[in-house]
């Protein structure tokens, strides 16, 4: 699948991400700048927040009680659009999703 990362700039990243990685792995392979992932993907971090556009929002599956309590650590603002790229996998079905980056992840 297909994803786009929207910059705190405006500026648009799109990525092809394999089938079954996460966002924000196939960010980090994909060098995008503001995906920290500091914890590699184990929802211990909260640096790989990211805002899905709202269109996307209801297709993600739901979100669990540890990513939802990390949000709440989050550097930059939580919204109600906020997940943690780790936990978004990544499937034909999610192809042409959108994703903001946060101004910050620290
Ligand atoms: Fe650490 Fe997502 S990479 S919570």
């Amino acid at each position: 699948p297909s994803i786009t990362f929207i910059h705190p700039d405006g500026r648009q990243q799109q990525i092809e991400a394999g089938d079954g990685e996460s966002a924000m792995q196939a960010a980090t392979r994909n060098d995008v700048s503001g995906i920290l992932a500091e914890c590699g993907g184990n929802a211990m971090c909260a640096t790989c927040h990211v805002y899905v556009a709202e269109e996307w929002l209801a297709r993600l599956p739901a979100m669990s009680d540890d990513e939802d309590a990390l949000l709440d650590g989050a550097a930059a603002e939580r919204r109600p659009s906020s997940r943690l790229s780790c936990q978004i996998k990544l499937a034909v079905d999610l192809d042409g999703l959108v994703l903001n980056l946060p101004d910050r992840q620290l």
